[in-house]
């Protein structure tokens, strides 16, 4: 990008958008952000390290629904045009009507594209969806679409409206299946389940068969991919597929739950497969019904009252449809993942930041991450004296001579896999430590 410029990102507090408030400002990109959500920074779930992003000087938050035209106009006001909008705000939820798709995501996308135009913005990137068609072999942008989820029907209605809208500089985007830090809606539901597997000790029954395509893209690669197409001339009007080249499969996704929760996977293929087609709404309330008592009992166990996670699935996150993008338009543009495909190393980064550097000294199996650490994970505001009391020790255990005994203390007074759960809402202030005593 030209020197640093002036970004403008709609809905910044959800998943994508407070992960490119900090690609943005971790690469010095920017010379101002400001976010808009209808959703407040403080009641968005957001974690240390996004929060520390969010109170950077050269963020400002709005608070504006993007439905109502006031409120928008609001959100584009300013002393100088932004240079890029990029649009991250739409309605993500699954299971609602078609008016309310309608309003939240092509009425929003282009209301909030006429102003883009109007305040002459250098780009207007759209965040659509990669469910355009489901194929076996890999879908291109230019090939023909055939949405399967009734957001992705509405989205290509939003990317066919911003081509009608007069001297708008566009660039459309379509990611997989987007993982990363704060991810709550792509990876993250499966290991939901795993850890309800976990619970009742139970194997893991999934649906069609291991080779289902679900690509993934990480959300820093999403990012990457923003600032490259934005930066271009021969991106103007364009559509992208954003992918890694990991051509992930759900059997791949499965198998990294498995043995992050060190439960065993079983394929309902063949017969049973074609009898779940048939009735398909009943299988989906079945699974949700067997699930939804042990996430409530997991969840009342660990305390945790308030969570974005839930253990219910829609039955769009569940059609035996192939999530498989061609990447190859983008990759001609230079870009280049940094994260080629996913790993167990990165779903647990996401899951616990760092802690696994934590607990790779401490001989823990990650086959020993119990039912609680997941709606730890859920509840990391809380902070209570026990975790004072170890974070007390494990900042012995980082700074003093004494390292193992001091580990051996913190094991006899918790457990190893308590011994998770308790590091988890000190996280930040270990990291911090960490720093301090290396340097
Ligand atoms: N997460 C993925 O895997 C994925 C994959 C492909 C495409 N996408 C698309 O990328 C975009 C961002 O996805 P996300 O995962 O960050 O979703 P998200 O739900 O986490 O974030 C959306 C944000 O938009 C805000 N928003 C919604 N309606 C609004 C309104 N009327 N006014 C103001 N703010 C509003 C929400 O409050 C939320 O903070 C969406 O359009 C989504 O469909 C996401």
């Amino acid at each position: 990008m030209p020197d640093k410029s002036s970004y403008l990102i709609l809905g910044g507090c959800g998943f994508i958008g407070r992960n490119l408030v900090q690609y943005l400002i971790d690469n010095d990109l920017a010379s101002t952000i400001r976010i808009v959500d209808k959703v407040l920074p403080a009641l968005a779930y957001l974690n240390k390290i996004h929060d520390e992003s969010f109170k950077n000087p050269i963020v400002e938050f709005v608070n504006a629904n993007l439905l109502n035209k006031n409120s928008v106009e609001k959100a584009f006001q300013n002393e100088t045009p932004f240079d890029y909008v990029i649009n991250c705000a739409a309605e993500t939820k699954y299971g609602l009507t078609d008016a309310i798709y309608d309003e939240g995501i092509v009425n929003l996308t282009t209301t909030c594209a006429k102003l883009a135009a109007l305040h002459n913005a250098k780009r207007f990137i759209e965040i659509s969806c990669g469910r355009m068609a489901s194929l076996k072999t890999p879908h291109k942008e230019s090939d023909a679409t055939d949405p399967w989820t009734p957001i992705a029907n509405y989205k290509l209605m939003a990317e066919k409206s911003l081509s009608t809208i007069p001297d708008l500089k566009y660039t459309i985007l379509r990611p997989g299946i987007v993982y990363g830090l704060g991810d709550k809606t792509g990876i993250t539901p499966r290991l939901v389940v795993g850890s309800i597997y976990k619970h009742m000790d139970e194997t893991m029954k999934i649906l069609w068969n291991r080779n289902l395509m679900t690509n993934t893209v990480h959300v820093k690669d999403l990012c990457q991919a923003i600032c490259l197409v934005g930066d271009r001339e021969d991106t103007l009007s364009q559509v992208y597929n954003v992918v890694d080249v990991g051509c992930t499969t759900q059997g791949h996704i499965n198998d990294i739950v498995s043995e992050i929760f060190n439960i065993s996977t079983s394929y309902i293929e063949n017969i049973f497969s074609a009898l779940c087609k048939l009735d398909f709404d009943s299988v989906i309330e079945e699974i949700n019904d067997k699930h939804s008592a042990p996430w409530a009992a997991m969840c009342q166990k660990s305390n945790v009252t308030n969570t974005p996670l839930s253990s219910f699935l829609h039955k769009e996150y569940l059609y035996e449809k192939n999530l498989n993008l061609d990447g190859t338009k983008l990759a001609q543009l230079g870009f280049n993942c940094q994260y080629p495909n996913v790993t167990k190393e990165q779903v647990l980064e996401f899951l616990i930041v760092d802690v696994a550097v934590v607990i790779s000294d401490s001989d823990c199996e990650i086959g020993d991450f119990s039912e609680e650490f997941l709606v730890s994970v859920a509840n990391q505001s809380t902070s209570s004296s026990k975790y004072r009391f170890v974070f007390i020790f494990l900042l012995l255990y980082f700074s003093y001579p004494f390292r193992k005994q001091c580990l051996l203390i913190i094991i006899l007074m918790t457990g190893t896999k308590n011994l998770m759960i308790i590091i988890l809402p000190v996280l930040d202030e270990v990291q911090y430590i960490m720093q301090h005593v290396s340097s």
